[in-house]
């Protein structure tokens, strides 16, 4: 393979940031050559960056564990996934009249209405505007239009979705990049991310939904007609569900609740025979495996429930048929998948799986990866529409080189 670019992907959560090295083939093929994982130990919290010097410490070690195994020594762009508690997304829509004589829409006038939108928007005016994406075009007397540029109009109409966040949050995370050596690594809102790495084009168009469920929080990306259509965060994660358990069944501490979650976890309690134990060894007692898994069913009925109203809110329940992708470590209980088909009232619920990448399989195969290899493969495909790369012996190149 010739190689074409090295790009640097990450994932920054409470629990762990994440860091892959994937090689761009001059096919346009995706590789992962390597992975990295680093627990910043509160130094993230609900997507923010909650102490400078301990966040900036899991990027870098996550990153040179990944570069490590890549045996890369500098990289061509780097994208890293992020979102939190006060991320917020708006759906706009404004019309422009083509004033060209002759009536033929250009790049130019797409990006004016586009602008014109976002003007337009309170949110856009108080926060940093972190994405700008076109949703669907209308002509005069022509609707449902993906690109507009060279078509005969006489108005255009635009409607987008923007995501937006408070400017210190976006500036303290760049920032905790380029402490770690990252300056210049560009943000995405990790919805778009994770839809990246597990949607294919006709889920996207069909209509899909994708719920990342991380440790404080539970991102909600809805896709349709091929781009973000709704966007939330709930505020529930997979430590809530080991909160829970700790308060109501004292297993002996957060650690040992957490342990017995991931190792018993379950969500459907009649599933679960009446008779199974587990061995609470430090305490010299037995749990119900089952007593377990109503504490559980509970917080995923409440979580779930929450995913159903932000479906709702778009109106667009029965238009989405391309599925729900669930996706975080939070979707790792046992029987999740067919709790939701219930609850969400959806036949297709699915964990997702990343496509349309090979390499390292403990990076492609394994679900704590999804996200930054989603932020991966966004870079990957806008390098690829961009038609260029940058030179590896500019910019931030050099400056990650310094690390190693
Ligand atoms: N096998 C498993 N079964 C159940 N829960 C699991 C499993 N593996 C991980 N988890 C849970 O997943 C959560 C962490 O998920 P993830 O790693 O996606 O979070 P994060 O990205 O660090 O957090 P956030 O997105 O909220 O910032 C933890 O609460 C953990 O208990
Ligand atoms: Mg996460």
């Amino acid at each position: 393979m010739v190689q074409r670019a090295v790009l640097l992907g990450l994932d920054l959560g409470a629990s762990k940031v994440v860091a892959v090295v994937a090689v761009l083939g001059e096919d346009g093929t995706l590789t992962v050559t390597g992975a990295g994982q680093a627990d910043p130990q509160g130094g993230l919290r609900l997507g923010e960056i909650n102490d400078m010097d301990l966040a900036t410490k899991a990027i870098r070690r996550a990153v040179e564990e990944a570069m490590n195994t890549a045996g890369q020594t500098q990289v061509d762009g780097i994208r890293v996934a992020v979102d939190g508690i006060q991320f917020l997304g708006e759906n706009l829509r404004d019309t422009i009249t083509i004033s060209n004589p002759d009536k033929i829409i250009t790049g130019t006038d797409r990006d004016r209405v586009l602008d014109q939108a976002t003007a337009g928007s309170k949110l856009a005016k108080e926060q940093q505007v972190l994405h700008r994406i076109p949703q669907m075009f209308h002509i005069k007397g022509q609707s449902n239009v993906r690109n507009p540029v060279g078509m005969y109009g006489e108005t255009l109409e635009a409607e987008a979705r923007i995501i937006v966040a408070p400017g210190p949050v976006v500036k303290n995370i760049e920032l905790a990049l380029k402490n770690a050596g990252l300056a210049g690594a560009e943000l995405i809102h990790a919805p778009l991310a994770s839809a990246e790495a597990v949607l294919n084009r006709e889920d996207r168009e069909n209509g899909a939904v994708v719920v990342d469920i991380g440790a404080e929080l539970t991102h909600v990306g809805i896709f349709l007609h091929g781009s973000l259509f709704h966007s939330a965060v709930i505020p529930i994660g997979g430590k809530h569900f080991t909160q829970d358990l700790e308060i109501t069944k004292h297993l002996g501490g957060f650690s040992i609740a957490e342990r017995i979650k991931v190792r018993y976890g379950h969500v459907l309690p009649p599933h679960l025979v009446a008779e199974e134990y587990i061995e609470l060894e430090d305490e010299g007692r037995q749990v119900s495996r089952r007593e377990i898994a109503e504490v559980l069913h509970a917080r995923a009925a409440e979580l779930l429930n929450h995913v159903t109203a932000e479906i709702g809110r778009t109106g667009l329940t029965y238009e989405i048929h391309g599925g729900v992708h669930l996706v975080g470590g939070g979707s790792l209980l046992s029987h999740l998948p067919l709790m939701a088909q219930t609850v969400l009232g959806r036949p297709r619920v699915v964990l997702g799986r990343v496509h349309g990448v090979s390499g390292l399989p403990q990076a492609t195969g394994n679900p704590h990866c999804t996200t930054a290899l989603g932020a991966v493969k966004a870079l990957a495909r806008d390098l690829q529409e961009r038609g260029k790369h940058q030179d590896r012996s500019k910019g931030f190149l050099g400056k990650l080189k310094e690390m190693f």
